[in-house]
């Protein structure tokens, strides 16, 4: 039923038009891929929960491992395996299921540090730079990640990538007036760029009331030098690239875990 409740919700980016390759989750088809990529991310939120401890503060992003790091945390509570662990949701649908499994919750002002922080991926280098925004939180994602010295990943580890871009396009959160001038200053940057629709084909909204513009750059080769230009831009409020972020990783893949680790 959760589960349902998390993909009723959720969009993939559309692919761009034009676009030959295609984004590794429109790749990904079929029932028995997504049945392993899901025992995958189960895996990886599993081997997170390992690193929480008693009395942590911990925050979580958003997207369907999270969901299941959600699941097992209650678990763990419930069976007294962990104790004294505070939860900081970064979005609705996190914290209404964290809240219905009984999570003790607390807002992020309400509390002086997180952590750690667990959150999900759409792709990420070896170098743990991460594109994400797959399911629109990227704003909130990223304040919480500037809220701890540790921010994991947990992922399956088909999200591991050689760059940026080459699976996935960045998700751009912009206000939506004036949008048409958003399209054209990223199109000059070289995106290919497309609105993204929810189910019933309207613009999809973030919880801040926002537009998400998907932006397919391609493998990037620059990542740093397109976020500067994507935070230079008014009324573009946030964009998916997370570089230099992300303290450790851990992706779930036919090899068992993988831990990656900032140097
Ligand atoms: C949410 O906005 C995203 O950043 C997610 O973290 C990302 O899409 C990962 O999602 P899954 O855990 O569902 O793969």
């Amino acid at each position: 039923m959760h589960v349902s409740l998390l993909y009723g919700g959720w969009q993939s980016p559309p692919l761009s038009e034009g676009s030959q390759a295609g984004f590794l989750r429109m790749d990904l088809g079929g029932a028995v891929m997504n049945e392993t990529m899901k025992v995958h991310k189960q895996e990886a939120a599993r081997s997170a929960l390992e690193l929480v401890a008693p009395g942590m503060v911990v925050g979580l992003g958003h997207g369907s491992t999270v969901l299941w790091a959600v699941r097992l945390l209650a678990a763990w509570l419930q069976e007294g395996r962990l104790r004294d662990v505070t939860v900081v949701p970064c979005s609705i649908l996190i914290e209404r299921e964290a809240k219905a499994l009984g999570i003790p919750l607390k807002q992020l002002d309400d509390v002086p540090h997180l952590d750690l922080v667990l959150d999900g991926a759409d792709e990420l280098t070896p170098a743990l730079d991460c594109i994400k925004g797959g399911g629109g939180a990227l704003l909130k994602e990223k304040i919480l990640a500037q809220a701890t010295d540790t921010l994991i990943i947990i992922a399956d580890s088909s999200k591991l990538s050689p760059a940026l871009g080459t699976h996935w396009p960045v998700p751009v959160e912009c206000v939506p007036w004036g949008r048409r001038f958003q399209v054209a200053y990223l199109e000059s940057l070289g995106a290919t760029v497309v609105l993204r629709r929810n189910a019933e084909g309207q613009a999809f909204q973030t919880e801040q009331g926002n537009i998400i513009l998907d932006c397919d750059f391609g493998p990037i080769v620059d990542p740093a030098r397109l976020a500067r230009q994507l935070s230079a831009r008014a009324g573009i409020v946030e964009h998916g690239l997370f570089l230099d972020m992300a303290r450790e990783a851990l992706l779930a893949g036919p090899q068992g875990l993988q831990r990656l680790r900032r140097q």
